[in-house]
This record gives C-alpha cells, structure tokens and sequence, in this order.
C-alpha cells in the first residue's frame, strides 16, 4: 500500500476548513502537512509511492452510515444487496463505513443472532462495518446478552414500537432494556411509532378497498410517530437511558427531540435523505402502483404540511444530530409487487447507501447548511455516536485513511442507467441531477474508487469492533 499524498485540496472538517495536504503512511494518516513546508522534507510529492492531485476539490472524512440493512430478512423477502453489492456501492458514494444489523427474532439467542450476521458479512465487505443489534424479544437472557456484546464492539441496540407479531417490544421490554443500557453503556436506538394503533388503521383502510402505497403512508400518520417518540423520550427519562431515535420523519417528532434535549437529556434524532427531499404526495401519491418503491416506515411526509423544510432547519440547528440513509433496498419486480393490491404487503425500505453523501451536499449547494455541517452529519458525528471516533469520521494523524476527494465542479446524474451500483432494478432517486460529485475513495489508504471506477475487493472491509459512544459525556 505504501505512502500517498493527497495534494492540492481543502480538508474539510466538522468545525473548519484548510488548504493542506493529507500524507498517508499504510492504513493511516500520518501528516497534515502546509504546502511548501519543509519540516517533512522539501520534495514530499517526489518521496511517496501514490500522489492523489485533489486541486479545486474538498478533501472529507469518508462517509460513515450509520444505519444499513444489507440482506434484511423483512416483510416475507430479503433486502437485495448483499454486503458485497451494498458497500460496493457505498463506496461508490464516498461512504467508507456502515453500521448494519443483526437481528433477533423470538426464540433467537442474541449472540447466535450476531455470529450469523458476522457470517454473511465476513469477507464480503468493500468497506469497513459494524452492527447495531437489534432485539426483538426482550428477555432475561437478551438482557444479559446485552452486558455481553458491549464487550465485543457491538454497542447499540434498536428495538421497534412499531410492527407488532415480527420486532415489536412492549413498553416494559423497552423499559428492561433502557435499564440494561444505562448500567453497561449501551445506546439504544428506537424505531419510533405506536405499531398497535397503525395496525388498526391499516385493517380499517384495507376494509374500505384503499390498497394503494398512498394509504401505507396515510395508515401511519404523524400522530402516532409524535406520540412513540414521546413515549420513548419518557421511558429513557426514567431509566436514564440515552436514546437515539432512528430514521425520524415527522416535524412533531423531532420537536419532541429538540424538547427533550433542551431539557439537558441525551436523546438524540436521526433522518435520512428520503424525508428531506420526497415527500407523500409526490412518490408515494404516484400513480398506479408506482408508490410503492418509496414504501418505508417511518413513511415520507406531507410536503404540504411542512415537514421536508422543518427537518432541514432542524438539521442545521443541531436538533437532527445524523443523517444515515436506512437502506433497505427491494427490487419492484417481485418484491416490492408483492404488495399488489394490499399495501400493508409491500416490503418497507428504500435503498439509497449510495447517495447519501451526494444528496446531503445538495444542502451545502442551497445554503441550508454549511460545509462543515455536511461532514459533521455525515461523517463526524456517526462516528463519535457509534463509538469509532477518532479512527473513522475525522482526518487526523493517526486516523484511519478513509478518505473521500469530493468535486463541488462535478455533476452527479442519478438514475438506473447512470450512477446506479445497488442491486435494485430502480432508483428511488431517478432522474436527480445534482451538483458535485465523489472524484477518489480511500478506505484505509486503499484507492477503492477512482474516477467512477471501483479498485478495491470484496473482503477489503474488516468489522469494526466499537467503543461505547463518545457523544453522551
Ligand atoms: O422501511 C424501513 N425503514 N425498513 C427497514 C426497517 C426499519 O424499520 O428500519
Ligand atoms: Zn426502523
Ligand atoms: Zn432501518
């Protein structure tokens, strides 16, 4: 691998930005280095094996994602990408670090739960990744695995309010599990919406014949995702509990958040580019079956009600702490179909793991946020939330080299026959032509992409073992 300079670029960080180039030694960085200083030697771009010229460019922390579901068996299918496909096309994006998840059903031990998914994941992976665990039965045992896999890097748990009879808990496992998390560190991740009472409302839409993908996004409104997001924000209170709440959509959610957080809690709020740009009207209101490629949960959001605009302002001002994508990709062919006529049958998920750094730099283009915001959303705090920072989410000496070179003069087209490496048979951002465009990729001083083309192989990614999160102290 062998030394690499990145030359000519503007590091860009979570709190600032600097003409300096980034000297790589193996898997590290290993300098920051002021053009012409002499302290490293006078010719350092004679000295090294690889010279990256990042004129013009930004150079960026690689992207962190901190919520992926790469062959998730879900709704009766599973998610098409496999690791292999989803982080290739991860880092075709200029993400250079997952967080999937492994996931127990009832009458599943935990750790065998998580020894599968370091099966499917081990030697398959273009990028580094860690899992999440989520629980779907609370137990003596599951609690006790808890303590266990904290040990062993596995420091996040997500448990789902929502989909009763697959990876629903009551407010009593939650309450178990918050406790359980505030003795061994842990950070529990919520899905956050009252299941029980949209699965009401989703019998009484069918009966009435509303079987499109529009009524999959009216059958869980609002309402029910304020209410679970308060009533999670209380049970963390109790425990004392951190609390991340995943993928949040809805304006009144998120003002729960903010509230919260003004109180000095440490609860934390996740979006994903789906809920900042597409809304219920526009994709899930498409016509004919159309919607359903945009079918997920939380759903998108009424663009008439405003909630595209509040999550934005959110996210500038620090309520929304990290954008992750929540790739969950369905084919529409054959999966996505199987909800033909019966919405509630239409597996929930988008996939997007390859767009994320793309389209939350078209809020760097629009003035919504800054640049620094971009990095610290997308790269910076993940990291620290995840426990992988300082190796992953900053450039520094020391740091893993995993290094994007973004081009704010290149143009991205988005679309199955353009930029497209997930194993989907459609884009659910197709025909989006956006300002910017990831030019070089490094993942741990490799160059996995250049110049659209990928250079790495499947097994370059290793699992990262995490510490417990950095953002709660
Ligand atoms: O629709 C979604 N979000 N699918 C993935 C599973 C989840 O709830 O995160
Ligand atoms: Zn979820
Ligand atoms: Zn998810």
């Amino acid at each position: 691998m062998g030394t690499t300079l990145i030359r000519g670029g503007t590091v860009v960080s979570a709190t600032g930005r600097q003409r300096i180039d980034v000297l790589i030694d193996g898997e590290r960085i290993a300098a920051l280095v002021e053009p012409g200083s002499a302290a490293l030697g006078a010719d350092l771009a004679g000295a090294v094996d690889t010279v990256i010229d990042a004129t013009g460019k930004y150079v960026i922390p690689g992207g962190v994602d901190g919520h992926t579901h790469m062959e998730m068996p879900f709704g009766g299918t599973t998610a098409a990408d496999t690791f292999e496909t989803g982080t290739r096309a991860a880092a075709h994006g200029g993400t250079t670090t997952i967080v999937d998840f492994a996931i127990q059903t009832p009458g599943q031990r935990v750790q065998d739960t998580l020894a599968e998914w370091h099966e499917k994941a081990a030697g398959e992976c273009a990028i580094d990744y860690g899992f999440h665990q989520i629980l779907g039965d609370v137990d003596a045992e599951a609690l006790k695995a808890m303590d266990e896999l904290v040990t062993e890097g596995v420091t996040s748990f997500k448990m789902f309010m929502a989909y009763p009879g697959v990876y629903y808990s009551t407010d009593g496992q939650i309450l178990r599990a918050m406790q359980q998390a505030a003795g061994n560190g842990g950070l529990v991740m919520m899905h956050a919406e009252n299941g029980i009472a949209i699965d009401e409302l989703v019998t009484q839409h069918l009966a009435r014949g509303e079987t499109s993908p529009y009524h999959h996004g009216v059958s869980r409104p609002w309402q029910l995702e304020e209410e679970a997001t308060h009533r999670a924000i209380m049970l963390a209170d109790v425990t004392g509990a951190p609390l991340y709440v995943v993928h949040v959509s809805a304006k009144q959610a998120l003002a729960q958040i903010a509230e919260a957080r003004g109180r000095g809690r440490n609860v934390f709020g996740e979006t994903c580019p789906q809920y900042l740009y597409l809304s219920l009207e526009e994709q899930l209101g498409a016509p004919g079956f159309e919607g359903a490629k945009w079918v997920c949960s939380t759903p998108l959001r009424s663009r008439a009600e405003g909630h595209q605009d509040e999550l934005w302002r959110y996210l500038r001002t620090g309520d929304v702490t990290t954008v992750a994508t929540d790739h969950c990709p369905f084919c529409f062919r054959g999966q996505k179909e199987m909800g033909l006529g019966d919405f509630s049958k239409i597996p929930n998920g988008i996939g997007g793991v390859e767009h994320r750094m793309d389209l939350m730099y078209q809020g760097v283009v629009s003035g919504r946020i800054s640049l620094e915001r971009w990095v610290e959303v997308c790269c910076t705090t993940p990291a620290r939330m995840f426990g992988m920072y300082p190796r992953k989410g900053v450039i520094s000496p020391g740091a893993d080299a995993d290094v994007v070179v973004y081009d704010p003069a290149g143009h991205t087209s988005i679309g199955l026959e353009k930029t497209h490496h997930m194993a989907m048979d459609h884009s659910a951002w197709e025909g989006f032509e956006i300002d910017g465009a990831v030019d070089t990729v490094l993942s741990r001083g490799k160059v996995v992409v250049a110049g659209g083309e990928y250079r790495g192989r499947k097994g370059d990614g290793r699992f990262v073992k995490r510490d417990l999160s950095q953002n709660l102290i």
